[in-house]
């Protein structure tokens, strides 16, 4: 039930942490608890449904397996500057994950290549207002800041600005600058690019930073006044990859496609956001071929890299498998290992996120969310997860699936999708408290896009029910007698 662990600190060359279970010391008054919890587990084992059938063993993953890869995709994040981002450290994690795959007989991995724009910031931005003799000058990360995508790096001296209608954007010939509504408190953080980048595509040239409503208002109400700025950025079109783990066995025209990303962000390790639906996929996949799982709908696993540069690359797969459905008598000149899966032949996709958030929610996504072509069938897939937590009577909440996560291009292309997630920086309600334990007015994952997104970020009990959420599903879906038929029940 409970496993405790200390952490120590093996390796003092390569600062590498390792996961050490402490041994359990029972008295006789635990000893005679756990007697009787083991007693308790054994009859809800016996007449639950879901326990009772033969293959029982296949029915639960182990959470001690889905650390064992979180721990190392820790240690590959703290061995690359505490990152598994798209250049450093990702390519690291994803052999990891390969080598692990090809240790086993369930599917074939492959790498499907694909270019993303990368931005980076060298140094600080500088801002100043000249009017006259007269200069101020606004304090970075304060009164202003970069944009991510926000152009490269440039020198403007004494620019004039246009102030314009819609947003109150600043504009001289080469440089925007973008204010945050008045309530805010700091510059804005978001994304300026291309929501949907491909390679050709154009990136942003022109520097893009953020600015506060004061000092929006300062520049607007100063007469007669030129900017001057230096940012010291850039954009690199870089080649990244997405893992892909294609199903021996099943039914190819009902192929399911479960996915999370790998990558992390720039600036933490991700373990949560989102090694821990990474590392319960791979824990599953291993899983299945420990048990000889034969399922009736073939299954293919799927690790996208650059998700958080934009959902990349599960863009990249839905896009290409669209394009060679378009044009199926042009031979394709990938220089890939050839991806052998048709877009027609994928029924469904399950996206598992963040899976281990310290302040849980257990969220289903929303199929009536999804566009008129992919609802019924995410619904569908909504009701299924919902059954689970009836089966093991834990409290759900119901999100959106609108945006954030790679099950978007999917629902686009008319692919039902679906998934669970625990939450990242909203605050719990004393309401959700109430319902789902842990702490009111706190935020659900306070390291989320963080540095301290560490091994010790990670919520073990919700990792253990949300793994076997996902496997549940997947045992599901993948054993359906007749799947298409199956996703029409809405
Ligand atoms: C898959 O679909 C194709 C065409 O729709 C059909 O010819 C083939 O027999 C199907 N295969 C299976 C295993 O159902
Ligand atoms: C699910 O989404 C639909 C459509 O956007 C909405 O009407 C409904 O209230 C949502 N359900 C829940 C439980 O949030
Ligand atoms: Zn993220």
């Amino acid at each position: 039930m409970f496993t405790k662990f200390k952490y120590s600190r093996l390796n003092q060359d390569t600062e590498t942490l390792k996961l050490v279970p402490s041994a359990p010391t029972l008295n006789r008054r635990s000893r005679f608890r756990l007697f009787i919890y083991l007693f308790i587990a054994f009859i809800f084992f016996y007449h639950n449904p879901f326990n009772s059938s033969k293959s029982q063993r296949k029915r639960k993953v182990k959470t001690k397996d889905i650390f064992k890869h979180l721990d190392s995709f820790y240690s590959i994040a703290l061995a690359h500057d505490n990152s598994r981002s798209t250049i450093n450290g990702y390519p690291q994690v994803a052999k990891y994950v390969i080598s692990k795959l090809e240790k086993h007989d369930v599917c074939t991995p492959k790498i499907q290549k694909f270019k993303v724009p990368l931005w980076a910031e060298l140094g600080p931005p500088t801002l100043e207002l000249v009017s006259g003799s007269e200069k101020i000058h606004f304090i970075p990360n304060t009164d202003f800041g970069y944009h991510r995508y926000g152009g490269s790096s440039a020198s403007l001296n004494e620019k004039d600005f246009l102030f314009l209608k819609n947003g109150g954007c600043y504009i001289s010939d080469d440089l925007v600058l973008i204010s945050t509504p008045p309530t805010a408190k700091k510059p804005s953080a978001a994304r300026v690019r291309i929501v949907d980048w491909k390679e050709g595509d154009p990136l942003v040239s022109i520097p893009v930073l953020s600015i506060t409503h004061s000092t929006f208002q300062t520049i607007k109400h100063s007469k007669e006044s030129k900017l001057n700025m230096i940012v010291d950025s850039r954009i690199d079109v870089v080649e990244t990859f997405n893992v892909l783990c294609e199903g021996k066995y099943g039914n190819r025209n009902n192929t399911i496609v479960v996915g999370s990303h790998l990558d992390s962000v720039a600036f933490g390790p991700g373990i949560n956001d989102n090694g821990s639906g990474a590392a319960s996929t791979l824990a599953i996949a291993i899983h299945f071929s420990k048990n000889h799982y034969r399922p009736k709908n073939r299954l293919v696993f799927a690790w996208w890299g650059s998700e958080e540069d934009g959902l990349l690359g599960s863009r990249h797969f839905v896009r290409d498998l669209v394009e060679k459905d378009e044009a199926r008598n042009i031979k394709s000149q990938k220089s890939d290992q050839e991806i052998d899966i048709s877009y027609k032949e994928i029924a469904m996709n399950l996206n598992f996120d963040m899976l281990a958030s310290p302040n849980y929610i257990p969220f289903i996504h929303n199929g009536t969310d999804a566009p008129n072509n992919a609802r019924c069938g995410s619904e569908r897939i909504q009701h299924i997860f919902q059954k689970y937590f009836m089966h093991i009577k834990k409290n759900y909440k119901i999100t959106d699936m609108i945006g954030g996560s790679d099950f978007l291009p999917f629902i686009l292309n008319s692919i039902p999708s679906g998934g669970l997630l625990t939450g990242a920086s909203e605050i719990k309600t004393e309401e959700e408290r109430l319902l789902f334990g842990g702490m009111a007015n706190a935020p659900l994952d306070p390291c989320y896009h963080k540095y301290c997104d560490t091994i010790k970020n990670i919520n073990k009990d919700a990792l253990k029910l949300m793994s076997n959420g996902a496997l549940y599903s997947i045992l599901h879906f993948s054993n359906s007698e007749d799947l298409r038929a199956d996703l029409q029940k809405c």
